[in-house]
């Protein structure tokens, strides 16, 4: 059974610790612990409790109509949630539909573990929006598991509530559940749909502290699911980190409760990068995109075609800018490109990309 590494971890691990423009993140601005002003002297550094914090558990339950903590499974990441859903409800002989392109541990897990998988492939002739019909055929009867990513990364598009509605049908269809990765909800430029825990217990929601709230280091996730699912995360976790980082819970449980103060500030960061982004996009003529629907990223491709693996490594290399090829995220002729930042870091960035395509493309 074999674990290959992702090209998109490898080249974040080789690159973007030596760069001075970061604008590949897929996340909004990291945070330190001085800027939450939060007090960790009292917090205990023991085992927590398998499921994450009874209390941290009750503030995200706030969010999910229908559901209470008890349906709740605080995990190392969405990552570590996508895993141990992954290898509860799939198995050896089961089928998993994957949306594609998204993050890429989303299909890698049933790929290392040798199950059949679909990809559920987003157009760029359909402007990356899920297409429900395409899905629907997708569906085989030992289809265990559907995935979809909405907002998308790294394509930016969103999902509508008719549209996850269908898919949640789709999936009920056959006796299958739906999880739906919701890292990027909480950063929709409109409505979001609804949760989709929230809309049939075959519905599963992934998130994370990591995106919208720029507290990766953190490593808290979570999943919400029907009771069976949340035991399985707890057994499978229970096999592999045990509990949540203390320090990581503690954070998590301020800023969430701080939701409604913290929240709109970060929004609003990221509209107004948005519009940097898109004008920047408006005045360029090497590149085109799909713009973004929500979010904080948009994959750009060359307007004269071909590989963006060159652009990326002149910019990292010569330029000291972070993006992502998109062949690191099965998304060949494309590039990500995260406004979610600092903004006088993405204004200089961009003037870097600017220079290094003129450079190669002029
Ligand atoms: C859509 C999506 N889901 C999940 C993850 C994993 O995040 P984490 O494990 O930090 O919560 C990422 C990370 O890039 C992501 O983009």
């Amino acid at each position: 059974m074999p674990f290959d590494r992702m090209p998109l971890e490898i080249w974040f691990d080789e690159y973007q610790f030596e760069v001075d423009y970061d604008i590949g993140e897929s996340g909004t601005k990291f945070l330190t612990v001085k800027e939450l002003d939060i007090d960790l002297n009292e917090v205990e550094l023991r085992y927590g409790y398998h499921l994450g914090h009874p209390d941290l558990r009750k503030e995200i339950a706030k969010q999910y109509k229908g559901s209470t903590f008890n349906n709740i499974a605080v995990t190392t990441g969405a990552s570590e949630a996508n895993f141990a859903v992954i290898a509860h409800l799939v198995g050896p002989k089961d089928n998993i539909i994957v949306e594609h392109p998204t993050y890429p541990s989303l299909f890698q897990v049933p790929r290392s573990l040798g199950r059949d998988l679909t990809l559920f492939k987003l157009d760029w002739e359909n402007e990356f929006r899920p297409d429900m019909d395409k899905l629907r055929k997708l569906v085989k009867p030992n289809t265990k598991l559907i995935t979809l990513t909405h907002p998308n990364n790294p394509t930016g598009s969103v999902i509508t509530k008719n549209e996850l509605k269908e898919a949640i049908e789709i999936a009920e269809e056959v006796g299958a559940y739906l999880m739906v990765d919701e890292t990027y909800r909480d950063l929709m430029f409109d409505t979001p749909p609804p949760l989709a825990a929230s809309m049939s217990p075959r519905a599963i929601s992934l998130t994370s502290m990591s995106k919208t709230w720029g507290l990766p280091g953190i490593r808290i996730g979570w999943a919400v699911a029907d009771r069976p699912i949340v035991e399985a995360i707890r057994a499978i976790r229970e096999q592999v980190t045990i509990c949540n980082s203390s320090i990581g819970e503690a954070i998590a449980k301020e800023v969430l409760h701080k939701r409604d103060e913290i929240l709109p500030v970060i929004r609003k960061a990221v509209i107004s990068n948005f519009k940097i982004i898109e004008e920047w996009m408006n005045n360029q003529n090497w590149l085109e995109w799909i713009k973004p629907g929500s979010g904080v990223v948009g994959a750009p491709r060359l307007r004269q075609g071909g590989s963006t693996d060159e652009l990326c490594k002149t910019l990292v290399r010569k330029y000291r800018t972070f993006t992502v090829p998109g062949s690191h995220m099965e998304l060949d002729g494309h590039f990500r490109l995260g406004f979610g930042g600092n903004q006088e870091e993405l204004i200089s960035g961009l003037e870097q990309l600017r220079r290094a395509l003129g450079e190669l493309y002029s």
